[in-house]
């Protein structure tokens, strides 16, 4: 089940509101492309640029070769422009960007998508680095500019990485899966784990073992989906209250169930008892909002949120790992939540366990790196599902509008970036929080 109707949207839609909202200014959603079946990575000419002197540009160029990229003719309208700014290594050379982007950035198609690739700018020379940091001011504000459900971002390399761990992260953001991920900072470093030498794209995760928490409905149910069309075989959790959708999904999509309440004393043992020939891939979706100000909130709501979102997530990684139950190139990735990046009035227990996720995230990525697994977070925004349908209608309003994209994402969109970042290709993606708001205008 999804979530509430968005009748604002449907109304700037009609001819009349379409005029309404023209002359009085309101936010205007767009129709944003979403994947279909069979449809190629992107669908429209790339136009590529760089500044002098940098290094990414060959591997951009032959992962656009490998998706079959058209290049962009003069004078036709882009549906990428990708700009490899590693030659950056002072600030008036900064002036690249405006060189590449300015003619260009107007005649993008909607839909359309900004790659800007940098080096990461930890240990470069001070003049270095700043140049290179600067390149975050330039995306985050071309991505609020520029409307018609463009998404920009930055991509940034640490130097001496094997330019082919850029290769699953470009074909992603270029594509339509990205759909709702926008103004965000992607860090790439070297590879925990030898990527596969032949890759199907179509169904990269084909042999892996997935478990996905909180799988019957809303998100987790996208997530299982998207994962099972990528190849993943499937164990999915729920509580046993849900059992009858969990098995429902699971049949349908050829999976196994694990009925549980991952808050019980037990849960991770049991889990790991389930998972005894090992896992490739955790996905950490369950969760929980018990909202009330922190005045007006008695214990068990507090505790009850913390638990859910947060010291299962721990319990559950700590047993799978001391078991040495992931195997090499496994992924652990955590839905965290927008509430705990910019904080949210009402969510203090709820803001709380979700940045707690992201520090966990932060602690453990040297850990799994030496056991040749990354972990990561996925942290959505307003995503229609029947968590954001209960909010009050102003509200409601509010939490879609606030981005880039001037709607709320769907489940589909978590679902998209977390069957990225489980890709055996993103090895050297590791330690990132990505979120997935439609670069919401809050804790950006
Ligand atoms: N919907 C949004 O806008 C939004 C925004 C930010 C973050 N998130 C996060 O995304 C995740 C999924 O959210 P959703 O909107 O799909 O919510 P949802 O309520 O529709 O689904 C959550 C699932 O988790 C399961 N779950 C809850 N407690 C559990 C427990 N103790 N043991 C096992 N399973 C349990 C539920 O039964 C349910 O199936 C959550 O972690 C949520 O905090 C959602």
């Amino acid at each position: 089940m999804s979530g509430a109707p968005d009748i604002y949207a449907q109304i700037v839609h009609s001819p009349p509101g379409r005029v309404l909202a023209r002359q009085l200014g309101l936010p205007m959603p767009v129709r944003l492309e979403r994947h279909r079946p069979g449809a190629g990575t992107v669908s429209g000419p790339v136009l590529v640029g760089a500044a002098p002197g940098g290094r990414l540009l060959p591997a951009i160029e032959r992962t656009l070769e490998e998706i079959r990229a058209p290049k962009a003719a003069v004078g036709a309208p882009p549906k990428a422009l990708v700009f490899d700014a590693t030659g950056i290594s002072e600030s008036r050379q900064l002036l690249e960007l405006h060189r590449f982007f300015h003619p260009s950035v107007s005649s993008l198609q909607p839909s359309g998508r900004v790659l800007v690739t940098g080096t990461r700018p930890e240990g470069l020379p001070p003049r270095h680095a700043t140049a290179q940091r600067a390149l975050e001011g330039f995306t985050r504000s071309l991505g609020k500019e520029i409307g018609r459900g463009v998404t920009v971002q930055l991509v940034y390399v640490a130097q001496g990485c094997s330019e082919q761990m850029l290769d699953s992260t470009v074909r992603f953001l270029l594509s339509p899966k990205s759909a709702y991920v926008s103004g965000q900072v992607v860090r790439i470093s070297e590879a925990v784990a030898p990527v596969p030498e032949q890759l199907d794209w179509e169904k990269p995760l084909r042999g892996r073992l997935a478990l996905v928490t909180g799988a019957s409905r809303g998100i987790g149910r996208a997530i299982a989906q998207t994962l099972r069309r990528d190849g993943a075989n499937l164990m999915l959790l729920d509580v046993p209250a849900l059992s009858a959708e969990l098995s429902r999904l699971a049949s349908a999509l050829g999976g196994q169930t694990i009925e549980l309440d991952i808050t019980e004393d037990d849960a991770p043992r049991r889990i790991a008892e389930r998972l005894a020939s090992g896992l490739d891939i955790v996905v950490h979706n369950a969760g929980i909002t018990r909202d009330r100000t922190l005045a007006k909130m008695p214990e068990d709501r507090w505790s009850a949120v913390v638990e859910v979102n947060l010291t299962a997530q721990e319990r559950i990684n700590e047993e799978l790992l001391s078991r040495g139950l992931l195997a090499a190139n496994g992924r652990v990735i955590c839905v965290s939540s927008m509430s705990g990046i910019a904080g949210n009035a009402g969510q203090t227990n709820y803001a709380t366990s979700k940045a707690g996720v992201i520090g966990m995230v932060q602690a453990l990525a040297g850990e799994l790196a030496s056991r040749q697994a990354t972990i990561n977070a996925v942290a959505p925004g307003f995503i229609e599902t029947q968590m954001t349908a209960k909010m009050p209608f102003g509200l409601r309003e509010a939490g879609r509008r606030m981005n880039s994209m001037a709607q709320g994402g769907l489940p589909v969109d978590v679902a998209e970036t977390i069957a990225w970042l489980a890709n055996p290709a993103s090895s050297g993606v590791n330690g990132n929080v990505i979120r997935v708001c439609g670069q919401s205008l809050l804790g950006a």
